[in-house]
C-alpha cells in the first residue's frame, strides 16, 4: 500500500522532500487510530455479550471488563472518531487537499499499482504523492469509517433515527453492517501496519511531518 523497500533513493535525492503532511493531518491521524484500537477492542466485547455469529473474541484482546464498562469505552471513543472525523474531513475539502492527495482515483491505475506492488516493483520515491492503491485504500477507509458512524447510531438511537434505520434495511440489517464495516476497517489496520513497518520512514513522516 505504501510502497516496497526496493532502490528507496536517500532523503536528500527525494522529489518534493519538505513538508509531508501538515501538522493538522498528523493530530487527527494520530487521534483516529486511538479512537479505532478503542473502538474495535471495546466492540469486541460488546459483541461478546450477545454474539451475532457462531464464535467469541479472545476476552484478553477486549476492552472494558464487561459489558457497562465496555459500552463507556465505546462511546467515549465513538464521540472522538466523529469529532476527529469531521476534522479531518473538513480541512482536508477546505485546504484542497483531498482533491491533490487522493485524485484521480482510476481503477485500472488501482489495478496496476496493486499488481506492481504484488511483485515488490512499486516505487515510493515521492512521499508527497500517494500511489494509486494507497489513494484507493486511504478512501476506502474513510468511507467505511463513516459507514461504521452511520450503522452505529441505528444501533445506539434506533427509535430517534427511524429513517437512517430504514435506509440500511433496519435494525438487524444494521447490526450486520457494522460488524462487517469493523472487520473491514480490522483487514485495514493488519495491511496498514504491515505496510508502515515495511517503509519505516512513512511512520516517521507521520510522526515529525517531513
Ligand atoms: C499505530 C497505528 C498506525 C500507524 C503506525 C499508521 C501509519 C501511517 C502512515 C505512516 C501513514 C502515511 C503513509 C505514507 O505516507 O505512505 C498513514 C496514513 C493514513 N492512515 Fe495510518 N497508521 C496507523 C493507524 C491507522 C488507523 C487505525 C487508521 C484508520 C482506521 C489509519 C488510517 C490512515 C489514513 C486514512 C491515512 C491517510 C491519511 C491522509 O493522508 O489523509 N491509520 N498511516
Amino acid at each position: 500500500m505504501f510502497a516496497t523497500a526496493r532502490s528507496q533513493p536517500s532523503p536528500a535525492s527525494l522529489p518534493g522532500h519538505g513538508a509531508v503532511h501538515p501538522l493538522w493531518l498528523r493530530l487527527t491521524h494520530w487521534a483516529n487510530a486511538v479512537a479505532v484500537f478503542v473502538l474495535v477492542a471495546s466492540g469486541w466485547r460488546i459483541y461478546n455479550a450477545a454474539p451475532l455469529f457462531d464464535f467469541r473474541f479472545p476476552p484478553s484482546l477486549t476492552l472494558g471488563g464487561w459489558l457497562g464498562g465496555a459500552l463507556q469505552w465505546h462511546f467515549a471513543a465513538m464521540w472522538l472518531l466523529v469529532a476527529n472525523g469531521l476534522v479531518y474531513l473538513g480541512l482536508n475539502l477546505a485546504t484542497g487537499r483531498a482533491r491533490r492527495r487522493f485524485w484521480p482515483l482510476r481503477p485500472r491505475e488501482v489495478l496496476h499499482d496493486l499488481r506492481a506492488a504484488l511483485r515488490g516493483q512499486l516505487s515510493h520515491a515521492d512521499p508527497q504523492r500517494y500511489n494509486a492503491v494507497q489513494r484507493a485504500a486511504y478512501v476506502f477507509v474513510t468511507l467505511t469509517s463513516v459507514l461504521v458512524v452511520l450503522s452505529g447510531l441505528v444501533l445506539w438511537k434506533s427509535v430517534q433515527f427511524p429513517l437512517l434505520r430504514d435506509l440500511l434495511g433496519g435494525y438487524e440489517a444494521a447490526r450486520h453492517i457494522h460488524f462487517f464495516a469493523m472487520a473491514a476497517l480490522v483487514g485495514f489496520v493488519v495491511v496498514h501496519l504491515l505496510m508502515a513497518a515495511l517503509v519505516p520512514r512513512t511512520v516517521l513522516a507521520m510522526l515529525r511531518g517531513r
